[in-house]
């Protein structure tokens, strides 16, 4: 009697979640402003971005301008409305200058849209090709916390300088020494009181990313204003998104005061990455970039919170350069006064020396010496 040949059974190891939703990085960071135009000079003159690419009237693009600016691998593309009345001056309108899409670059635009949308994510623009004569590129979106969009961009070997219907610019320098900044480090996402967990959720459902780090609201604290800070981080650790949410305080908490003003949740702030601080701040400086006023008493006890560091104690005190250790390193980081017309997004420079941290240390040190500043003045 013939038996029937039966396939052994094998069973497949589970495919760990962020391979399902592979992410390349961070493709762009896409701003909608008030004025793209001078919004590209401050980027290019005051941080030393080059303008690499250009859509507006010129390029048939009758409602918006774009200028694309990049430095390193950070792209970052600056968007102003010609007509208002559309999204660009809805979202104007009600954030001011903000971050409206976090791009990110993906394999396959259509699998990241349909993986995200059916593990939870709201869809905004379903996957479509868009082409020139440099070839062409898959997009799609979904949304995540207040306005702001996740866009995927398939890129296969498209040849542009930007996407679909931009022209090129200037080049930007290759050569690491000609760079004051390298690459994003963070993006931090400011969410309403209650909604962080939720948004921790959303990234490690939708995207596959994991919890690294969590601060609570005691770990960042003074006795006047906390907040509550979640890390998600994809497999790569390329990307890592802080989630902070408002804590109880006595006072309106720094949080607090971004959501009043932004209208919403939205990004916080963009931490860029930088192989040489002293030189990089003591270059921005002189281009007119300002930065948080850093009290003198700070650096009273950096030597012994800090142990040995590479730089000068001088140098950080003179340049307002915060310094916060963890098990495995160091880091150095400054934050620069919002950006725009509103107390909301503001950028972060940092270097690591292996601390992979968020300069949580500093938090409690910076906020405590800022008080102790009221309290000299009789004002806590
Ligand atoms: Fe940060």
């Amino acid at each position: 009697m013939a038996t029937e040949q039966v396939a052994p059974r094998t069973v497949a190891p589970p495919v760990p979640e962020h391979d399902r939703m592979p992410i390349h990085g961070i493709d762009h960071v896409e701003f909608y402003v008030g004025n793209a135009a001078q919004a590209t000079y401050y980027f290019t003159h005051a941080f030393g971005f080059t303008e690499t690419a250009y859509a507006g009237l010129e390029t048939a693009h009758r409602h918006r301008r774009s200028h694309v600016v990049e430095q390193g691998r950070i792209r970052f593309v600056l968007t102003g409305t010609l007509r208002g009345g559309d999204e660009i001056a809805d979202h104007h309108a009600r954030h001011g200058d903000g971050v409206h899409k976090i791009a990110l670059s993906v394999p396959d635009a259509a699998a990241a849209y349909e993986h995200a949308v059916s593990h939870g994510a709201r869809g905004v623009q379903t996957p479509h090709w868009v082409e020139d004569e440099h070839g062409r590129v898959q997009l799609s979106s979904v949304a995540t916390y207040g306005d702001t969009l996740h866009l995927f961009v398939q890129r296969d070997d498209y040849r542009g300088p930007f996407l679909p219907g931009y022209e090129r610019r200037g080049e930007a320098p290759s050569n690491p020494d000609d760079m004051l900044l390298m690459g994003i480090d963070h993006i931090v996402g400011n969410v309403e009181l209650g909604h962080m967990d939720e948004w921790v959720r959303y990234y490690e459902r939708v995207f596959g990313m994991t919890e690294m780090i969590h601060f609570s609201d005691e770990a960042i604290s003074t006795e006047y204003s906390a907040l509550m800070s979640k890390v998600v981080t994809d497999g790569s650790g390329r990307i890592k998104f802080p989630i902070n949410e408002p804590a109880e305080s006595k006072r309106k908490s720094q949080i607090e005061e971004y959501i009043e003003y932004y209208n919403g949740a939205g990004a916080q702030h963009i931490a860029m990455a930088t192989r040489d601080i002293v030189r990089c701040v003591s270059e921005l400086r002189g281009r007119g970039v300002e930065f948080l006023h850093i009290p003198e008493e700070y650096y009273d006890d950096v030597p012994e919170r800090i142990g040995e560091i590479d730089e000068q104690i001088d140098d950080l005190r003179r340049l307002g350069i915060l310094v916060d250790r963890d098990d495995e390193g160091y880091l150095l980081q400054i934050f620069t006064k919002p950006i725009g017309d509103r107390p909301t997004v503001f950028f972060e420079i940092i270097e690591r020396h292996g601390a992979r941290g968020f300069g949580e240390g500093n938090f409690k040190a910076l906020f405590e010496a800022i008080e102790r500043e009221q309290e000299k003045r009789g004002n806590l």
